[in-house]
């Protein structure tokens, strides 16, 4: 009887036991479920990350290669000049290290990050050649055009100075509905053969700009033309129908008689005027005109800015009424400390506000993460210039090797005030964010996400 007692007691453990195990395993299946759904959330949209994220502030700490001589006094800048470098590489990643390619990476919106300073290729699989670039937003088509020096020839040395150049190709196009995948529309205004013309290939060609031209329906092309010493100092002009070319070369001057290098256009989407921004007086000083109403002649009123202050590669933007103008000091290839400088109007004053490079590290910071500016955008995809988020467009260029050099787009943000983040030092109201990977905004359920993450390896990208 005694061991019928016990045996009834222990069925009724058992029981009890099971059914125990059994609300377990229903909780936790839950429980697993509900993590699963977030993690996919998390990945897809990140819901749970801040709208902030593009401005919150990333370091970069490098691993010096094992090569180096003294690893752990590891100077970035002599790394960087010092083409032999075994660090080379981290300026210049190969595609071991990640690619940004449209033509075999999972094109979901919510996987489409920009990875600074790697390869990127175009959508037919070749690594897009569009140096000292800018973009045209065509409204009528609403499609991205970049145009920028196409670089796939050799790199030779200037004979008598010595400079990284590549023979005058021309001017390549690409074309996007998303800034990230890039079809490859041809080089729309191409080198000359005649020895005598600005587009010989013996010259130098760079930093084309177009904007479009609403009154006469033209596309029109501003650029730097030159010869291979830098003396000829000159911008030219040229035209076309459409957005993807042909461009036809009209001419190249010295506007209002100046000397002029680096230069941009800047068209005033508010009231249509549009400007020619350059270096002048042999880089010492940056000059403004506005250009004609068809923006094919440069008007005689000429501003002087930023007098005695040596500051080249400009790219022109407006945040609420105001003009703001990145650029970069002179030191050919070879980087340096970026430069924000504002005004209220074109003609006006400019007021000089700062390095506006925050996050990697001081020498990063210092050398515009390794990069010179070339263009700024408005973000597109609810951040937009309302919103002060912009993109910030530089070149990493590899003066070894000028076709390999890397396109840096990385957010740019315009604030009322100057900010401080904890212990980092006080940055000036535009402000461009160091990222390893980043994306532009993706509106969702009738949300805007602003995602970056760092890199982490076996990711999929
Ligand atoms: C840079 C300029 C580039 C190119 C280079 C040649 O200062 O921004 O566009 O001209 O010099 O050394």
């Amino acid at each position: 009887m005694a061991s019928w007692a016990r045996i009834r007691l222990l069925w009724r453990w058992a029981v009890v036991l099971c059914g125990v195990a059994a609300l377990l395993t229903i909780q936790l299946n839950a429980l697993f479920a509900e993590y699963k759904k977030v993690s996919s959330l998390m990945a897809l949209q990140s819901p749970l990350l801040s709208i902030q994220e593009l401005d919150q502030v990333e370091y970069l700490t490098l691993l010096p290669p094992l090569g180096l001589k003294h690893p752990q006094t590891i100077n970035l800048n002599h790394e960087f000049l010092n083409q032999s470098s075994p660090a080379r590489s981290l300026f210049f990643p190969s595609s071991w290290y990640g690619t940004l390619d449209p033509t075999n990476t999972n094109t979901n919106a919510t996987t489409r990050f920009f990875l600074p300073e790697k390869i990127w290729l175009d959508t037919a699989g070749n690594p897009i050649q569009a140096h000292g670039g800018g973009i045209l937003f065509d409204h009528k088509s609403a499609t991205y055009f970049w145009y920028g020096e196409y670089k796939n020839g050799n790199t030779n040395l200037a004979e008598s100075t010595g400079t990284a150049r590549v023979d005058v190709i021309g001017v390549a196009c690409y074309s996007s509905k998303d800034l990230w995948a890039w079809k490859f529309e041809g080089i729309v205004l191409a080198s000359h053969p005649s020895a005598t013309h600005d587009l010989h290939k013996s010259n130098v060609l760079e930093r084309p700009k177009v904007i479009y031209n609403e009154k006469t329906n033209k596309f029109v092309m501003w650029m730097h033309v030159d010869d291979a010493t830098y003396s000829k100092a000159a911008v030219g002009v040229a035209i076309s129908d459409h957005p993807t070319g042909p461009f036809t070369y009209v001419r190249g001057t010295r506007p209002n008689g100046f000397d002029s290098r680096d230069m941009t256009v800047f068209k005033d989407e508010d009231d249509g005027a549009a400007y020619l921004i350059y270096a002048s007086a042999r880089n010492k000083e940056m000059h403004i005109s506005r250009l004609s109403d068809d923006y094919m002649e440069v008007e005689n009123v000429t501003v002087r800015a930023l007098i005695g202050m040596h500051r080249e590669a400009p790219a022109v933007f407006k945040h609420g009424g105001v003009y703001y103008m990145v650029t970069s000091g002179c030191s050919g290839w070879l980087p340096n400390e970026a430069l924000v400088h504002e005004a209220e109007s074109m003609l006006g004053t400019w007021e000089t506000i700062g390095n506006p490079c925050v996050g990697a590290n001081k020498e990063y910071r210092a050398a515009t993460f390794f990069s010179q500016g070339s263009f700024v955008l408005p973000m597109p995809g609810g951040g937009g210039g309302d919103r002060g988020l912009f993109i910030f467009m530089a070149d990493r260029w590899n003066p070894a090797n000028l076709r390999d050099s890397r396109y840096m787009w990385l957010p740019l943000t315009v604030k009322a005030k100057f900010e401080r983040y904890g212990q980092f030092p006080l940055w000036s109201k535009v402000a461009i964010f160091w990222h390893e990977r980043w994306r532009a905004p993706i509106k969702d359920n009738g949300e805007t996400y602003y995602v970056s993450k760092p890199f982490m390896a076996g990711d999929d990208l």
